[in-house]
């Protein structure tokens, strides 16, 4: 998984010292939207960062409702023996061995709930068949999201949320007003102060006609949560690269751009798997003479970095909040306490002042840990 071991640890911990004083999900983290032109690579880009195969891709309009794809941490059981510990690792023959079975980590759509889906082509197969039912089989599109949920012990519990593409001219089944639909249907998403928005351009493409910067400078005018990104690098013209636009020198963005080289069509017709696609848009990005010097800014790994970033800075943000409803919560716990008797000589009221003691401890870790790693994250 593309998502910080680390972060995850902490946010781990977070959760735990949160629960034993009744808090559940004390950290509302951002929701991560893609948004962009049809066929720019959102959904590319999206499945790359969580580091599975399991979106529908591909030329046309392929993702025609709206995805949204909560990922829940939950701790691995230990492997029962005989059984398939695969662990995500790739097949050696460099297909999607990635998909096979394993059963710390599945998929659970909401309207198919109790069906557990460990094959990752299964949940790609049922969100083509939902679609189908729901959207019609002719391109149509329906504002109804498909939810799913994955569970694993390799991500942050968080959204991510994958959307139909800009459009102008309808096709098949489409609506006369498909540009003005599919816009609305984004900007309800993207809209949230809440959303993190991954606004995706082909680099083949002009960055001054790019759908996806224009619609979230809308919603974002001062680019404090939109990220830019630009995919298909390998697909430009001999002679030209991102060079300009990632300095700032096109459209200056505050978090900045990320070139990244996803998957062609010939690598998902072949069922390439995502770690050899990793292995190769790096070496792309270390040999060629534009990005050589500045490959570390570049490729899909640089792009989780910032989103971690993004996401660290998020809770260091929420951490007073959520220290102070904490406090709350154990003053009223002691006032009712001190009603039944007196609080001093109360083990409970002191197992209180424990917990907000390991709580303020674990918020002063916290942030002297971000001070120590978090640098400056329009790099
Ligand atoms: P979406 O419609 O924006 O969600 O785009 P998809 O992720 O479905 O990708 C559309 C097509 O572009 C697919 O055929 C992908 O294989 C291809 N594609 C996406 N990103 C890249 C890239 O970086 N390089 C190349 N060569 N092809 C890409
Ligand atoms: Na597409
Ligand atoms: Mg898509």
């Amino acid at each position: 998984m593309a998502m910080d071991a680390q972060l995850i640890k902490l946010v781990n911990r977070l959760q735990d010292v949160f629960s034993t004083v009744g808090v559940s999900n004390p950290i509302d983290l951002p929701q991560i939207t893609v948004i962009g032109s049809q066929s720019s690579g959102k959904s590319s880009v999206l499945e790359n960062i969580v580091g599975r195969d399991f979106l529908p891709r591909g030329t046309g309009i392929v993702t025609r409702r709206p995805l949204v794809l909560q990922l829940i941490n939950r701790p691995a059981t230990p492997a029962a023996p005989g059984s398939p510990a695969t662990d995500g690792e790739p097949a050696a023959d460099g297909t999607s061995g990635d998909n096979q079975d394993n059963k710390n980590e599945w998929g659970e759509f909401l309207h198919a709930p109790n069906k557990r889906f460990y094959n990752f082509d299964e949940i790609r197969k049922e969100i083509i068949r939902d679609t189908d039912e729901k959207a019609g089989a002719n391109t149509g599109i329906s504002h109804a999201p498909i939810n799913l949920r994955i569970y694993s012990p390799n991500v942050l519990t968080l959204t991510l949320v994958d959307l139909p593409g800009l459009t102008k001219v309808p096709v098949g089944d489409q609506p006369k007003d498909i540009e003005i639909q599919i816009r609305e249907m984004l900007l309800k998403y993207i809209t949230k102060p809440n959303a993190i928005i991954l606004a995706v351009t082909a680099a083949n493409t002009d960055l001054a006609n790019s759908d996806g910067l224009k619609l979230a400078r809308e919603v974002d005018p001062e680019g404090s949560r939109t990220i830019g990104v630009l995919t298909k690098v390998d697909l430009m013209d001999p002679g030209t690269d991102v060079v300009d636009i990632l300095a700032g020198r096109v459209i200056p963005l505050r978090l900045g751009y990320v070139p990244v080289v996803n998957r062609g069509q010939k690598d998902i017709d072949k069922r390439k798997s995502i770690a050899l696609a990793l292995e190769h848009e790096r070496s792309y990005f270390e040999e060629h003479p534009s990005y050589r010097s500045k490959a570390q800014y570049c490729g899909t790994p640089f792009l989780a970095r910032k989103l971690n970033m993004i996401l660290l800075h998020h809770i260091k943000n929420t951490l007073p909040e959520i220290k102070n409803r904490i406090s709350a919560a154990l003053q009223k716990y002691q006032a009712e306490l001190a009603q039944l008797g007196d609080p001093i000589d109360d083990p409970s009221s002191s197992t209180a002042n424990v917990v907000l003691s390991v709580i303020t401890e674990f918020c002063n870790d916290f942030r002297n840990l971000l001070d120590g790693t978090a640098g400056d994250l329009s790099t």
